[in-house]
This record gives structure tokens, C-alpha cells and sequence, in this order.
């Protein structure tokens, strides 16, 4: 048995190539590096080009009619919601909206978390959540919806540059859960709760708080090694390191560095917290070097992400919510693959219990 299937080809697809041994990630024909610049709505069309017959060139409008719908259908339930969790108050509230698998249903989805987090987070803080603004792009609204201010065009581009590192990566667990589902003709819904359900893991998005969890508990660079040693010798895992199929590069975390450059030129994020954090992750991957010689593991996206997505004023509780706001376009572009092209998927289980005795 393949225990992870790992190596096993469950899927066939045009939406993107994870190319381990190369550290290199292609969604639709292009290196992610090709694509940095572009802005959640081109993402969202490039993920989405072929699998909607009705899908117009240029989203923004529809994605601005969509954050307005959604706000408006969800804004009355928050309340019954404030004493859960936000990862699970947003499935929750993502679950009230249709389960169909037209376009209108998906986009409506990919911007649910985009629309719900913010609000529950402000509800979290006491305060009244904020209407979208259709003459905003996507990201700019996400983040005047959660700080209530216009932000800064540094703080607008991070977040493109986030939701396009997290937006697609091959079969990962979340898509997997997708694809799963859509393959049952089940609507978009049901595969992006299913999708929300495998990413809420610490193996998977679930590392993100746990990452900054780990950056306080060190405290200060010269603790590093003496920490992490500990963690390792408890046979705890590291969060932010390590990848089931990126053994040079894990591409999104350069990315991610590029745009906290960025960030820390704007004034929004202290240089010294990015050197911080790299004197950590140096002292990270030589540990797990040592720890670990055999196996080749890589800083992958979560650990850079957790000061970009703390810069931007989200808490470390909803780091994960913020990813799916990312990642729900490769679900939705998945799910429809998997309608168009694929069958019920139905792997067999190998049986090793017990035997009914049979009579002499
Ligand atoms: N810290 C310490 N040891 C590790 C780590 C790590 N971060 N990652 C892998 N290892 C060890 C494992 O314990 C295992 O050791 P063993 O053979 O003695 O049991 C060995 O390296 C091989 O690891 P696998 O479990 O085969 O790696 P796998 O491909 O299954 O897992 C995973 C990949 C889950 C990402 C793993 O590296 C991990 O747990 N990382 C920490 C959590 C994390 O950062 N998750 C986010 C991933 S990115 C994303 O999903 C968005």
C-alpha cells in the first residue's frame, strides 16, 4: 500500500504543475514568477479560462457584485456566530450560500471568506462590519473591510501577492477534498466545505498560527537553536518546514520574501522582524539538516506568510481563513475540471481485520 499516496496520479490537469525536484510551480502554462503583479481578479479568470461558458475576460465587476451579495446575505447571522472560532464561523456562514456549480454560485464562493473574515474578525473586535466598496479592487476592499481604512497600495499588493502564492498547487489535500466531491455531482459548495475541512489541519493550512506560535516562543535569534533542538528531540514537528514534494524550493516562499521587501519599504512591516524571522528559518533548516540528513527539508510557503499576514492586521487565529480566500479559486477551478472531465472517484481499501471463522 502507498501510505499518503504519495507518487499516485489521482488526477489529470491543465490548472497547474508542482514540480518538486525543480522547485518550480506552473499554473496554466506560466512559472509563478511570470505571474507576480497580477491582481486576485486575473487569477481568478486565468484558474477559471475554459471551464464556465459564460465567463467574461474581465472579473472585477462581477467580483464586486459578488462581495456585495454576499455581505448582504450573511451580515444579519454573524452575531449567532460570535462565539465560534472564526475558521469555523466562516464555514459555517459559507454554508448558507447556494450549492450550485454555474458561475454565479462560484463566484459568490470566491469571495466569501474574503467578505465573511473580515467582518467576524471586526465583530470579534467589537465593532460593526463594513460594507464591500465595488469601486475597489478585490484585495483593497478585503482589507478596508477588515481595518476600515483605504489601504496603503504596498498593503493592497501583498495581499494579491499572497492569494496568487496560495491560489493553486496541484492535489493537495484541500483539492483532493474537492475534487472528491465534485466528482459525486455534488454542487460547488459542498466541494469547498469539504476543501475547507482537510485545510484546517496543522499539516496542512492549519501551520500558519502555529508559525508565529513558534517565532514568540523563541523570542530572540541567539535561543534558535536551543529551541528548535527541543522541539525536535520531543518529536514535534516545525512548522513552516518541510513539504511533501518540494525538495529544492518551495517557489511560493520566495515569493512571499519579495513582497515583505516590498512591505518593509512602505513602512509597513519593521526590517528587523524579516530578519528576525531568516535568522530563525537558517537556524531551522540546519537543525532539521542534522535531524533529519536523509530527507531534504525546505522552508515552504506558511513560514513567510505568517508576517506578512500579520502585518496586515489579520490575527493569527484567521491565518488560515485568509489562506482560503487564496486557494478557493484553484478549488472551484478543480471542482469544475472534475465535473467536465472526470469520473466518480472510488479507490478500494485493502481489508485486514478480522475474518468471520468458518465452520470445519
Ligand atoms: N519538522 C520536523 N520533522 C519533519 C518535518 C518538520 N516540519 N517535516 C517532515 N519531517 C520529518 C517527518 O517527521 C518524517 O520523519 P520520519 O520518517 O522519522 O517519520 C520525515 O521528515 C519525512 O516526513 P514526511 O512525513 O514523509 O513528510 P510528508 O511529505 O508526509 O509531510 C508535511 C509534509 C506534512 C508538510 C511535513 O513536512 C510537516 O508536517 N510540516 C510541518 C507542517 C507544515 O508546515 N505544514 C504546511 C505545509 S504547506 C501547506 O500545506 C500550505
Amino acid at each position: 500500500m502507498n501510505d499518503g499516496l504519495e507518487d499516485v496520479i489521482a488526477a489529470e490537469t491543465v490548472l497547474s504543475d508542482v514540480d518538486g525536484l525543480a522547485g518550480r510551480l506552473i499554473i496554466r502554462g506560466q512559472p509563478l514568477e511570470a505571474l507576480a503583479g497580477s491582481r486576485f481578479e486575473d487569477v481568478l479568470a486565468l484558474l477559471w479560462d475554459g471551464f464556465f461558458p459564460d465567463l467574461p475576460g474581465d472579473l472585477r465587476g462581477p467580483l464586486a457584485e459578488a462581495r456585495a451579495t454576499v455581505f448582504k446575505s450573511v451580515r444579519a447571522q454573524l452575531p449567532l456566530l460570535a462565539d465560534r472560532p472564526a475558521y469555523d464561523a466562516m464555514r459555517a456562514l459559507i454554508a448558507t450560500l447556494p450549492d450550485r456549480s454555474d458561475l454565479e454560485t462560484a463566484l459568490l464562493l470566491a469571495v466569501g471568506p474574503a467578505v465573511i473574515l473580515p467582518a467576524l474578525i471586526r465583530q470579534q473586535r467589537g465593532l460593526a462590519p463594513i460594507a464591500p466598496d465595488p469601486s475597489l479592487g478585490h484585495c483593497e476592499d478585503m482589507l478596508q473591510m477588515l481595518t476600515g481604512a483605504r489601504p496603503a497600495p504596498a498593503a493592497a499588493s501583498a495581499l494579491d501577492t499572497y492569494l496568487l502564492a496560495v491560489a493553486e498547487h496541484g492535489l493537495n489535500a484541500s483539492t483532493f477534498a474537492a475534487r472528491v466531491v465534485a466528482s459525486t455531482l455534488a454542487g460547488l459548495n459542498s466541494s469547498v466545505l469539504a476543501a475547507l475541512g482537510a485545510l484546517k489541519g496543522p499539516l496542512h493550512g492549519g501551520a500558519l498560527g502555529p508559525v508565529l506560535d513558534m517565532l514568540d516562543a523563541i523570542g530572540n535569534a541567539d535561543n534558535a537553536t536551543a529551541w528548535i533542538e527541543g522541539e525536535l528531540a520531543s518529536g514535534r514537528r516545525l512548522m513552516g518546514f518541510g513539504h511533501r514534494i518540494y525538495r529544492v524550493r518551495d517557489p511560493r516562499a520566495d515569493a512571499l520574501k519579495t513582497a515583505l521587501r516590498r512591505l518593509s519599504e512602505s513602512g509597513t512591516i519593521d526590517m528587523s522582524r524579516i530578519g528576525y524571522a531568516t535568522a530563525i528559518e537558517t537556524a531551522a533548516l540546519a537543525a532539521l539538516q542534522r535531524h533529519k540528513p536523509d530527507r531534504i527539508l525546505v522552508t515552504n510557503v506558511d513560514f513567510f506568510s505568517v508576517l506578512l499576514l500579520e502585518a496586515l492586521d489579520f490575527p493569527r487565529d484567521t491565518f488560515t481563513a485568509v489562506f482560503s480566500a487564496g486557494r478557493v479559486g484553484g478549488w472551484i477551478a478543480h471542482a469544475r475540471e472534475q465535473l467536465a472531465n472526470g469520473r466518480l472517484i472510488r479507490p478500494k481499501s485493502r481489508y485486514v481485520g478480522p475474518v468471520p471463522q468458518v465452520a470445519a
